[in-house]
């Protein structure tokens, strides 16, 4: 196989299935080696079976290197092994693509305790449990002189960046990735890693339960644009957030500063009702919160 990724080794999180596994074989086909990691659980996070052999079968079918690997991504010592796992295997990690993830998909008023840690958990943990032992093992490298040139690929969500009903935890796990794409991206640009995150969209055992997926895009759809991203050619993309539907790509823009008065010293409880009234005016309307 010879392709954009010719000969870089990467790890996919959660790549058993739906769109994991279609960015895994992207990597594939452009030529990446791959750890294929997936815990393996049910729609709302129950234990299962792994579907990550599976996967890595297809890959070396096609002719290519993989390697499965089954950790939970959100505990903090097993998502190190997984990072050491791909240098032990490979010799080195150039990609990491953090996919897994589940819902327990629920209005506020009714979210359970259990509900909101075991999601937040796996998103937002499982994201920064690998991206934090990724991220030491790249700076060790370029502290020795072998900078390499890494690529990070998180992924949030329409639900993390406009906020969807009945999903709490998860808008509030998929915001705080979007927030931690920048922050890596600020930290790591100077030993040679960019960060970036998409927010997919595709008919996955996911989506299938909530939505009306007929229509919906495919998970495959969604690859392309996370393997060019994991691309040498992508050295100048950093810090940005993507969405990807169908044939459409989108860059999406986070909060920023809007509207502001300053007075120049403390304001008056009693005067800000007009303030903000104005600043509101002034702003661009916000865009609507998914199922509003
Ligand atoms: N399907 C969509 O339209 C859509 C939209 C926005 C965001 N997303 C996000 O895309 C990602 C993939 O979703 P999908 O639709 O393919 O779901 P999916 O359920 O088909 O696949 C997720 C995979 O992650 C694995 N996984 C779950 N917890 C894990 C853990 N702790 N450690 C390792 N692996 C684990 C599962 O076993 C599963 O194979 C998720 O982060 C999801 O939130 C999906």
């Amino acid at each position: 196989m010879s392709g954009l990724l010719e000969g870089r080794i990467a790890i996919v999180t959660g790549a058993g299935r739906g769109i994991g596994r279609a960015h895994a074989l992207e990597l594939a086909r452009q030529g990446a080696k791959l750890v294929i990691n997936d815990f393996g659980v049910t729609n709302n996070g129950e234990k299962s079976d792994s579907p990550a052999h599976d996967v890595v079968a297809e890959i070396e079918a096609m002719g290519g290197q993989a390697v499965v690997n089954g950790a939970d991504v959100a505990d903090f010592e097993q998502a190190g092994a997984l990072i050491q796992q791909a240098i032990d295997t490979f010799g080195g990690l150039d990609i990491l693509v953090n996919n897994a993830g589940f819902v327990r998909d629920r209005m506020l008023v009714n979210a359970t305790e259990d509900e909101w840690d075991a999601v937040i958990r796996v998103h937002l943990k499982g994201h920064f449990a690998t991206l934090r032992h990724a991220a030491a093992y790249w700076r060790a490298e370029s502290k020795e002189g072998r900078q390499r040139i890494a690529r990070v690929i998180n992924t949030t969500s329409g639900a993390g960046l406009q906020g969807s009903i009945g999903q709490v935890a998860y808008s509030a796990a998929k915001g705080g990735i979007a927030t931690m794409t920048l922050v890596a991206a600020a930290e790591l640009g100077r030993v040679g890693v960019t960060v970036n995150a998409l927010a997919p969209v595709a008919k996955t055992r996911m989506t299938e339960g909530a939505f009306d997926t007929s229509e919906m895009a495919l998970p495959e759809d969604n690859s392309p644009i996370v393997a060019w991203l994991a691309s040498e050619a992508a050295g100048h993309v950093t810090g940005r957030v993507f969405e990807s539907d169908g044939g459409k790509l989108t860059l999406e823009d986070g909060w920023r500063h809007v509207a502001s008065r300053d007075k120049g010293s403390r304001w008056e409880t009693a005067e800000l009702g007009p303030i903000v009234d104005a600043l509101i005016a002034e702003a661009p309307a916000p865009e609507p919160v998914y199922g509003a």
